[in-house]
């Protein structure tokens, strides 16, 4: 059979420092020790998938520099299928620029590289997978034309396709329509739903679901999540830990989610065990070094 989960995303290599606070216009501060973690929300959703124990595959594309090499071996280390890893001659990997302050908390700024060539051509040549897969798996640190060729080809093969609005951007109905479920923390869903739109989950879960998904799960945090998927939105706890590094968490929240509703499970059921998945990845620094296997996970 297929893969439970073909990702279509981004690659990155994270530079990190910790901060005691973060710098303004103009200003300078002294951080911690520089760290280089393999990260990109494609190539974290493929690790945490398969650490997980999916069959999991990415379609994406590295430069051919050390950074793509480092990734490359985070993700094969992890199983992940990079039949479909393309590697772009002079364009560098993906690189994010995070701070990470003493809360635990990140900023991040993405320098795209490699992943802005992603393209229509990249989805075509991996087809097979892509239609041949349970779930289909995009963010949006690719193209959108990337994304929405993904959706479309997974969608027409019976794939379920998983949309996770990050970072946020507007995107065509059909697009949505496609989506079981759209995944958007709360403030990509108030980015959807604009300065007018409702403000509590529950409303922001069923105003997002009439805009045209199937499904929407809209993660909370330490609050665990809120799943629109019946005739009432249902919520979804997160067990308590304390957090060390939240980058990659919602990552990690999407992956289980995926390889979970590849094995059939309900969506609310899907979302309890990736919230489980989310708060052990926060309990850890950096993104796929905090995935956990299945006996890491704290309990629901
Ligand atoms: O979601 C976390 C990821 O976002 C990081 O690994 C970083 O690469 C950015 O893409
Ligand atoms: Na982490």
């Amino acid at each position: 059979g297929g893969h439970d989960v073909v990702v279509v995303g981004s690659v990155n290599a994270d530079l990190v420092v910790g901060v005691e606070r973060r710098p303004g216009p103009g200003e300078t501060v002294l951080g911690a020790d520089l760290a280089t973690h393999p990260g990109g929300k494609g190539a974290n959703q493929a690790v945490a998938a398969a650490r997980l124990g999916a069959r999991a595959a990415l379609v994406g594309r590295v430069g051919d520099d050390g950074h793509g090499r480092l990734l490359r071996a985070s993700l094969a280390a992890a199983g992940v299928d990079l039949a479909h890893l393309a590697t772009t001659p002079g364009a560098p990997t993906g690189v994010a620029l995070i701070t990470v302050g003493p809360d635990g908390d990140n900023s991040i700024i993405v320098s795209p590289g490699a992943n802005a060539r992603v393209g229509p051509d990249d989805v075509a040549a991996a087809r097979a997978a892509i239609t041949a897969a349970s779930v289909v798996s995009c963010q949006l640190e690719v193209p959108l034309p990337a994304v929405a060729a993904a959706a479309r080809l997974g969608a027409e093969a019976g794939a379920r396709v998983v949309l996770n609005l990050s970072p946020p951007a507007l995107v065509p109905d059909d697009l949505l329509a496609r989506c079981d479920p759209l995944v958007v923390n709360e403030h990509e869903a108030a980015f959807l739903l604009g300065p007018d739109g409702p403000r509590d989950p529950a409303a922001m879960a069923e105003a997002l679901r009439r805009r045209g998904p199937r499904s929407v799960v809209v993660t909370l945090g330490a609050d665990g999540a809120l799943v629109a998927a019946g005739p009432e939105p249902v919520r979804v706890p997160s067990p308590r830990v304390a957090a060390v590094d939240t980058t990659g968490a919602g990552d990690a929240f999407t992956a289980a989610l995926c390889l979970r509703l590849a094995r059939g499970d309900a969506l609310p059921d899907a979302a309890r065990y990736a919230a489980r998945a989310g708060a052990a990845a926060v309990r850890a620094p950096g993104a796929q070094g905090s995935f956990p296997a299945p006996g890491d996970l704290p309990g629901p």
